[in-house]
């Protein structure tokens, strides 16, 4: 008997999606999140044909040189800064990764930390729960700033940066981005968006909206010099990725009122939190979930799970997975 492609699911996956996966191959996927250390990757990594994976999980040459066996990689996201690509194409290994299927529901979640942050919600909430309201209403409290009318600023203007400009439309905002290259004009114009250089942008957008992805030169993109460019009662919403905000930079902003307030799905070093920000109320925190809607995170998923089985050569796309990001590998494939 000839024995089955393997595939290694390093964290809980939708059970219907594994299901769907051992149709075609033997799956061994992981009951429990939890950590890998960069040699249980090694080892579980050349014991299989293809691996989903997720951001938690860095895989760079050290985790897959030498390995013989491994023909793909699926990232269960669309960002994908924890894969050393160049070492994946040089082991003759595909990459795959998420996207398109979460714009829209990591726009949402933009605009929801957008204006939790700008209203205050999220520590009017934590005072009510601890029992502080107990006179009538102070009509000076809790005073945050406007949304509606203001002027949003996109920097990284993808798909999803997109997806959030043409939100603005109906808070009736002025739309600002910055981006390496200029958008089409028909996009441009769906969007309502206007090109302007860094600086301009951080000088004028009343809440800030980070999309790009990570890499090194965007290393602490907004760091103390930037953050000294916006307006006092500016709103920063992070949504990208941990490292290309300067966090320590950030809670120093926050706590000196130099910057109104700020709302956070990604931190440098995440899991860990820089404590400073921890101790303060105008920031607005959430443990990496912007594409956690039930129905986004099943995309993904089974976006990722067609990744493996047209890669190994199953089902009704076999042989094209369909969002592949070094598909010039496979051409090497015997
Ligand atoms: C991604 O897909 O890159 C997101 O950060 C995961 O939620």
């Amino acid at each position: 008997m000839i024995a089955r492609q393997k595939v290694w699911v390093s964290r809980p996956l939708f059970p219907d999606v594994l299901a769907r996966l051992s149709e075609y191959l033997e799956v061994q996927a992981e009951a429990v999140e939890r950590k890998h250390t960069p040699e249980q990757l090694r080892e579980y990594l050349a014991g299989v044909d293809a691996a989903i994976i997720s951001l938690a999980d860095p895989v760079d040459a050290g985790v897959v040189d030498g390995n013989r066996r491994l023909r793909v990689i699926a990232n269960l996201a669309v960002g994908y800064n924890n894969l050393d690509v160049p070492a994946l194409t040089r082991a003759g290994i595909l990459a795959c990764n998420t996207p398109d299927v979460l714009n829209e529901t990591v726009a949402d979640y933009a605009w929801a930390l957008m204006l939790g942050a700008a209203r205050r919600a999220n520590a009017a909430e934590r005072w009510l729960r601890a029992g502080h309201w107990h006179g009538g209403m102070r009509f000076d409290d809790w005073l945050g700033v406007d949304v509606h009318g203001k002027t949003l600023g996109i920097l990284g203007m993808g798909r999803i940066g997109q997806a959030i400009a043409r939100r603005g439309a109906g808070f009736d905002m002025r739309v600002l981005y910055h981006n390496r290259s200029r958008l089409p004009e028909p996009v441009e114009r769906e969007c309502r968006a206007t090109l302007v250089g860094k600086d301009e942008l951080l000088r004028r957008a009343d809440h800030l909206v980070l999309v790009l992805p990570y890499s090194r030169e965007n290393h602490h993109a907004i760091g103390a010099p930037e953050l000294a460019l916006m307006k006092r009662s500016a709103v920063l919403v992070n949504v990208a990725r941990g490292g290309i905000v300067d966090d320590a930079a950030l809670a120093a902003a926050l706590r000196e009122g130099r910057l109104a307030a700020a709302g956070l799905d990604v931190f440098e070093g995440e899991p860990a939190l820089h404590p400073d920000l921890l101790g303060l109320d105008n920031v607005l925190l959430s443990p990496h979930i912007a594409s956690a809607s039930e129905d986004t995170r099943r995309a993904m998923a089974d976006l990722a799970a067609d990744n493996v089985l047209a890669a190994l050569g199953h089902g009704p796309r076999a042989g094209q997975p369909p969002a592949p990001l070094n598909p010039e590998v496979m051409k090497r494939w015997p």
